[in-house]
């Protein structure tokens, strides 16, 4: 690295190969724009009974090569595609092999919280292991302990700075975190460290899949400004029904910032009634085009995934990315 932090190390660079699945090309574009590197290809097609195909179209002998793909809808199939191709990646002689995956499906099974259902999250870990992979790249995932059901190296990066950057010029006032469950206080709390503000919980039951009910809200919320963070927004309820809770308690301006946008069902029809404001939502995910809402703005993590890829190929700590921000 020179004096300007940059990378300057060629003849290494000439090692790393980017390769990107069929579930966010977008993304693995501004990945590779931002690395500065060519996508490699691979050829993907089906078979008559829709299984998949994929052929490497270059030679990754000996090299350090990162697979971009997030498990997002359509689920099954993005899985099962980026498997194929670390199996692919894997008998083609890769040095290592790096599944990025910014979206990271099946992490809400993380624990076995009836009897007789599974660990979704440790058996896909299980699968990208076998299937090849020999480092784990990912983005707040939904729950920190999925780390621990890998056995191979896992980082993992936070949006967190992606949407300060973001909010910091909306200026807003008297600002209070709040996290839309329980289960979120640890990132809400990142969050209200890194925006210097205050910090409030909305105490949510989740009664159906779609439908959520709001108990209480623990903090002072009255004539300020709020920022919900939360990792997911599948169906929207969680997020939809704190604001409503919000805003009867008197909250001014209602915004959120949203790592993985699954936007499931009516998601986006619901957002565009609630009291949301103004919604933020990172590209781990490809938005549906033509369905948006006005009040959805996409961040890019593009950049901090290419910063994150950069520092594992030349083997430097990555922790500088989010060291201020550890839960
Ligand atoms: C739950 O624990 C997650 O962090 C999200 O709050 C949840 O997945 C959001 O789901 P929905 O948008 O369907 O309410």
């Amino acid at each position: 690295m020179n004096e300007q932090g940059e990378f300057n190390n060629l003849t290494t660079m000439d090692k790393l190969v980017v390769f990107s699945g069929n579930s966010n090309p977008k993304l693995a574009q501004s990945i590779s724009k931002s690395l500065k590197v060519k996508q490699a290809g691979i050829l993907s097609s089906k078979f008559s009974d829709g299984e998949i195909q994929v052929k490497i179209e270059e030679n990754v002998r000996g090299k350090d090569v990162f697979i971009i793909q997030s498990t997002c809808p359509p689920v099954n199939e993005n899985l099962m595609e980026l498997l194929i191709i670390l199996d692919a990646l894997r008998r083609a002689s890769a040095a290592r092999i790096t599944a990025v995956i910014p979206y990271f499906g099946y992490a809400r099974q993380d624990r076995k919280d009836q009897p007789r259902v599974p660990i979704t999250a440790k058996l896909v870990a299980n699968l990208l292991t076998v299937a090849g992979a020999n480092r784990v790249l990912t983005l707040d995932l939904h729950a920190g302990q999925v780390q621990g059901f890998f056995d191979i190296p896992l980082d993992h990066l936070y949006a967190v700075d992606v949407f300060l950057e973001y909010f910091t010029e909306m200026q807003m006032k008297n600002l209070v975190i709040v996290s839309p469950d329980v289960g979120g206080i640890k990132m809400a709390r990142a969050y209200a460290k890194k925006f210097n503000a205050d910090l409030a919980i909305v105490d949510k039951r989740r009664n159906t899949p779609e439908a959520t009910e709001v108990m209480h809200i623990l903090g002072e919320i009255k004539g300020k400004d709020v920022l919900l963070v939360d990792d997911i927004i599948a169906t929207g309820s969680s997020l939809v029904e704190a604001a409503k809770a919000l805003r009867e308690a008197g909250a001014k301006k209602i915004c959120a910032a949203i790592t993985h946008g699954v936007l499931s069902n009516s998601a986006v029809e619901k957002l565009e009634k609630s009291h949301i404001d103004f919604l933020a939502i990172s590209d781990s995910i490809p938005l549906p085009e033509g369905k948006m809402s006005k009040k959805i703005k996409v961040v890019s993590v593009g950049g901090l995934f290419a910063d994150a890829i950069k520092r594992i190929h030349f083997e430097q700590s990555i922790s500088v990315l989010f060291d201020s921000i550890r839960r």
